[in-house]
């Protein structure tokens, strides 16, 4: 019933040059994905206008990976939901972990980004994921449910339909070290229930909720296999072809 969602984040990775040859071998591998499958490339903003030509008439999606608050202005260094659009853009990331560590983003600004974005069309990819300590600290639930109430205060339910969330556990992203599909299952089935009780459950029932952190062909099926996993947030292996079409042709229809 829910479709599957499997986003590559491509980070800080890739030149023009680079980026061509990856989106080219993407489409031609995205043409024998199964129909239940989207599949959503998240280049780095100096790339997001070729994609936006290369991947015109082919399903493939495109998506940033950050989005400013604000409409436009004086802030150096930052894009606007216009600009992204401009280029093509379906969707955007936001409040990934590494902008929470590293650029000190709150759950109330990734909020104000969340909302700016379903206000202009856009669809928002909100991460949300504990930390290791946290997770050994046994409070993994507090800290999901927190981010999600802050990251989705005062949206609509309609609005919410539009959203996709992500879940990632900071210690699986880039480690090598995936949750097990359990360990996965169980926080994305606490989500599911969260969003029941923010909204509806109808509305739940519907929210496609990625799984991301260590997402690997070989790994792929059994995570998406799980009830309320329905995609993933791919880094390291989308950055290849090959082993990002041997995760999103892994996704069996449920
Ligand atoms: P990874 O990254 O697949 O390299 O762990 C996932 C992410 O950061 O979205």
């Amino acid at each position: 019933m829910r479709k599957t969602v499997i986003a590559g984040n491509w980070k800080m990775f890739k030149d023009l040059k680079e980026s061509e040859e990856l989106l080219q071998g993407v489409k031609a591998q995205a043409a024998s994905a199964p129909s239940s499958v989207t599949v959503v490339v998240c280049p780095p903003f100096t790339s997001l206008s070729l994609a936006g030509s290369l991947l015109k008439g082919s399903p493939v999606k495109l998506g940033a990976q950050n989005m400013s608050e604000h409409d436009e202005g004086a802030f150096t260094g930052e894009i606007s939901w216009k600009m992204l659009k401009s280029t093509g853009c379906e969707y955007v990331i936001l409040g990934h972990s590494e902008r929470r560590q590293y650029y000190g983003e709150t759950d109330a600004k990734i909020n104000l980004k969340a909302k700016k974005a379903l206000a202009n069309g856009l669809l928002p990819i909100i991460c949300v994921g504990e930390t290791l300590k946290e997770r050994e600290g046994g409070i993994t639930e507090q800290i999901v449910t927190t981010q999600i109430k802050g990251v989705l205060d005062g949206i609509s339910a309609p609005d919410m339909e539009r959203v996709t969330i992500a879940y990632e556990p900071v210690w699986a992203i880039g480690t090598g070290k995936n949750a097990t599909p359990a360990q996965a299952q169980e926080v994305h089935a606490q989500i599911r229930g969260l969003i029941s009780k923010l909204f509806s459950k109808s509305l739940a029932d519907k929210v496609v909720i990625q799984y991301g952190g260590s997402v690997k062909p070989d790994n792929a099926a059994e995570l998406l296999a799980q009830t309320d996993i329905d995609g993933a947030l791919v880094g390291g292996a989308c950055l290849k072809a090959d082993s990002f079409a041997g995760i999103f042709k892994s996704a069996k229809k449920k």
